[in-house]
C-alpha cells in the first residue's frame, strides 16, 4: 500500500484549506499539521419552539458545532475505529478546530485497505505520460509496486503481470499500434491552482525507465534496477493519487459523484453520516459500520449532527461552530426517530425481503395474491410503500414508524387490525407469530427508514 497522508496535503493545498495556494514540489514524508481554519463570526438563529424531545434535548445539550464535536464526534472517535483518528492520521477530529477543517474535505484518505474505500470518496487521479513518445496523457487509476529483484526481459518475452517493479493501472486501454515497451521518463502530471487561482498541469514525479504495456493494454510496467530502490521511494512518497483507488472499475470522480467527509448543507450525502449509517442513500459502504467499540450515537446525537451539516452554508469557505445549530428550520426535526442507527445493519435484500418470501410469499404471491398483496416477485419493496387495503390511512410500511406501519400492526397482532394476525396459519387454523429475531430485524429496519437496500 501507497502512503496516502502526502496526498491530502496536496488535496489540501487543492482545497485551499491547508497552505498559501502556492504550488511546492513534495518531498519526502509531509508530516500531518493541519491548518485551524479562521473563523467567521457566529451566526444567530431562531430556537425551536416545537415540542419534540428529541430536538428540545438537542437544542439543549448540542445547541452549537463545539458540544457536538465535543460529546458527539470525540465520544463516537475512539482510538480503534476508522473515522476519526488521532493528530497522526487522517481524518482528525479530535479538536473543534480540525473538526471544522473536515468540513468539505475529502474521505478516505487512509484506508486500511484499498477495497474498503466507497467509490464516491474516490478522486479525479493523477495522470501519467511518457515523455517523447506517442504515448498520451492517462488517468492513473491505480498502482502498486511489486518488490523483489530486477529481471531482465529480452525484448520479444513479456514480463508476467506481477513482476517486480512498478505498475500502473489506466483508465484508458493504450492503443494497440503503440509499441509494446517504451524507453523513458514516465511523468506523473497533477492540476494545481496556481498562485492567480487559475489551474494548471504541472508535473510532480518522474521515473525514468522501461515502460512495457501488458495485458489489455491499461496495465502499465515500468522495470526497477536495483540502484533505482530510492527513486520508487520518492514516488510513493509523492503520493499518487488513484482514480479508482478501490480498483473495482468505477472511477468515483469521474462520474461526478465524489462526496467529502462534512457536505456542508447535505447530511445525505456527507460520508461521515454514511459511515456511521452503513449506507449512502442505497449504496452500501464498505467496510464496517463505524463506531465498532464506543457507544453509538443516540437519536439526539443523530439529530444534531444532521441539522448541525444542514445548517452549513454550502457556498462559505469558513464556518464557525460557535454558531447555534438552526433546529427551527432542520427537516430531521419533522422525525428524529427515523434517524436511529438502531437498524442500521438490516437490510432488505439479505434479511427482511427473504424472511417476507419464505413466511408470507406462500399466500401473497403468485397469480391472486391474499388480500391483493405480492410479496413474492420482484418489485415487492415498492409495493410495500402502498397503503393497505384493510386500511387505508395507513401505509404498509411508513420508514422509521413501525407504529404506522399496517405489515407491521399485522405482525404484532395489534388490537386496530382488521382480519388476523399475520403470518396465518392454516394448518393449526389460526394465526402463529414469527420468531422474535425475525420480528427485531423487519422493525428495526423500518425504524431505520426502510430502506430499498
Ligand atoms: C396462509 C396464508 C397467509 C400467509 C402465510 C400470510 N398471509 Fe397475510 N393475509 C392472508 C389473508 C387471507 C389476508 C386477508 C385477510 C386478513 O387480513 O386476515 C392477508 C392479509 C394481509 C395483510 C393486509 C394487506 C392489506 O393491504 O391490507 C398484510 C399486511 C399481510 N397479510 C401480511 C402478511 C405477512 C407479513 C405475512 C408473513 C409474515 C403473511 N401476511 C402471511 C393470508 C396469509
Amino acid at each position: 500500500m501507497m502512503r496516502s497522508t502526502p496526498a491530502f496535503m496536496l488535496a489540501a493545498l487543492l482545497l485551499g484549506c491547508g497552505g498559501s495556494g502556492a504550488y511546492k514540489e513534495p518531498t519526502g514524508t509531509i508530516p500531518f499539521d493541519p491548518n485551524r481554519p479562521t473563523l467567521g463570526s457566529p451566526g444567530t438563529v431562531q430556537p425551536y419552539t416545537g415540542s419534540n424531545k428529541f430536538v428540545l434535548e438537542a437544542q439543549t445539550s448540542m445547541p452549537t458545532g463545539l458540544e457536538l464535536q465535543r460529546k458527539v464526534i470525540l465520544r463516537t472517535c475512539g482510538p480503534t475505529n476508522g473515522v476519526c483518528h488521532n493528530q497522526k492520521e487522517y481524518p482528525d477530529m479530535h479538536t473543534t478546530g480540525t473538526f471544522a477543517s473536515v468540513i468539505n474535505a475529502p474521505c478516505n484518505l487512509q484506508p486500511g485497505t484499498y477495497s474498503s474505500v466507497f467509490d464516491r470518496c474516490e478522486r479525479l487521479g493523477d495522470r501519467f505520460k511518457i515523455e517523447d513518445s506517442a504515448f498520451k496523457e492517462n488517468e492513473i487509476g491505480w498502482y502498486e509496486v511489486i518488490v523483489g529483484a530486477y529481471v531482465e526481459y529480452k525484448d520479444d518475452e513479456t514480463p508476467p503481470s506481477d513482476a517486480a517493479g512498478v505498475h500502473l493501472h489506466l483508465r484508458d486501454p493504450v492503443p494497440p499500434e503503440l509499441l509494446k515497451y517504451h524507453w523513458g521518463a514516465g511523468t506523473f502530471l497533477r492540476n494545481f491552482i496556481n498562485a492567480q487561482g487559475n489551474v494548471e498541469s504541472l508535473s510532480f514525479a518522474k521515473f525514468n525507465t522501461r515502460w512495457w504495456v501488458l495485458d489489455d493494454g491499461r496495465h502499465l510496467y515500468g522495470e526497477v534496477h536495483d540502484y533505482q530502490a530510492g527513486d520508487v521511494e520518492a514516488l510513493q512518497s509523492a503520493g499518487i493519487i488513484q482514480g479508482d483507488q478501490n480498483r473495482n472499475g468505477t472511477f468515483g470522480a469521474r462520474q461526478g459523484k465524489s462526496v467529502p467527509l462534512i457536505n456542508p448543507g447535505n447530511p445525505e450525502e456527507s460520508y461521515l453520516v454514511a459511515r456511521l449509517r452503513g449506507h449512502m442513500q442505497a449504496d452500501p459502504i464498505p467496510g464496517t459500520r463505524m463506531p465498532l467499540a464506543n457507544q453509538p450515537p443516540s437519536v439526539t446525537d443523530m439529530l444534531a449532527l444532521m441539522c448541525f451539516i444542514q445548517g452549513l452554508d454550502p457556498n462559505a469557505t469558513q464556518w464557525n461552530l460557535s454558531s447555534p445549530i438552526d433546529y427551527a428550520n432542520c427537516p430531521y426535526t419533522a422525525n428524529p426517530e427515523a434517524l436511529s442507527l438502531v437498524g442500521a445493519g438490516v437490510h432488505w435484500s439479505d434479511r427482511v425481503w427473504p424472511i417476507l418470501q419464505s413466511s408470507c410469499g406462500g399466500c401473497h404471491g403468485g397469480s391472486t395474491p391474499q388480500a391483493g398483496l405480492d410479496m413474492l416477485s420482484p418489485g415487492a419493496w415498492t409495493r410495500l410503500q402502498n397503503f393497505a387495503s384493510e386500511n387505508p390511512n395507513l401505509k404498509l410500511i411508513d420508514p422509521g414508524r413501525p407504529e404506522k406501519s399496517y405489515l407491521w400492526l399485522k405482525l404484532a397482532g395489534d388490537g386496530s387490525i382488521s382480519g388476523s394476525r399475520m403470518p396465518l396459519d392454516p394448518l393449526n387454523s389460526g394465526s402463529r407469530t414469527l420468531p422474535q429475531d425475525q420480528l427485531d430485524s423487519i422493525q428495526t429496519w423500518i425504524l431505520a427508514g426502510a430502506l430499498n437496500d
